[in-house]
């Protein structure tokens, strides 16, 4: 009963410092960050496996012209991410996961828009 009592703030106060880690993260500036920081080697394959016949369908090619476009919709990191994110309800899987979808964001950044994390 003591040892309980006696490591309860030690828990509050790892709680807190959870808590101020997931506010941070959930930061705008910290979680494109974050995708930054995506492994755009993996998400290179998972790009290729669910996203790019897709693409290749509609534009021919590899399917890249479809980000370098005069006219492509993607105008900033935020932008690339919420695209990435509603192109994976396209994919007929539809479930990659936060990971998946930041490893590709790396990869597309690294790739065709190079965005710098500001
Ligand atoms: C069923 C077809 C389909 C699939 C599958 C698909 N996309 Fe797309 N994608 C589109 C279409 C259509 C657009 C163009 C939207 C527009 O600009 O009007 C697009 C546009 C994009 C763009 C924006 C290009 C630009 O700069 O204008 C990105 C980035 C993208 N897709 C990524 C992905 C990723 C990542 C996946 C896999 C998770 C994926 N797409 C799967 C159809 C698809």
């Amino acid at each position: 009963m003591k040892t309980q009592y006696k490591c309860k703030p030690a828990l509050a106060a790892f709680k807190l410092v959870i808590g101020l880690f997931s506010a941070l993260l959930l930061s705008h500036q910290a979680l494109a960050l974050a995708t930054l920081l995506g492994d755009a080697e993996n998400g290179a394959k998972v790009l290729e496996d669910r996203c790019t016949a897709c693409h290749v369908n509609m534009f021919g090619g590899d399917g890249s012209a479809i980000y370098t476009r005069d006219d492509h919709s993607v105008k900033t990191i935020e932008g690339l991410m919420q695209r990435v994110e509603v192109c994976n309800t396209n994919t007929q899987n539809g479930e990659l996961n936060a990971d998946q979808l930041d490893d590709i964001t790396s990869y597309l950044n690294e790739t065709h828009y190079k965005y710098e994390d500001e």
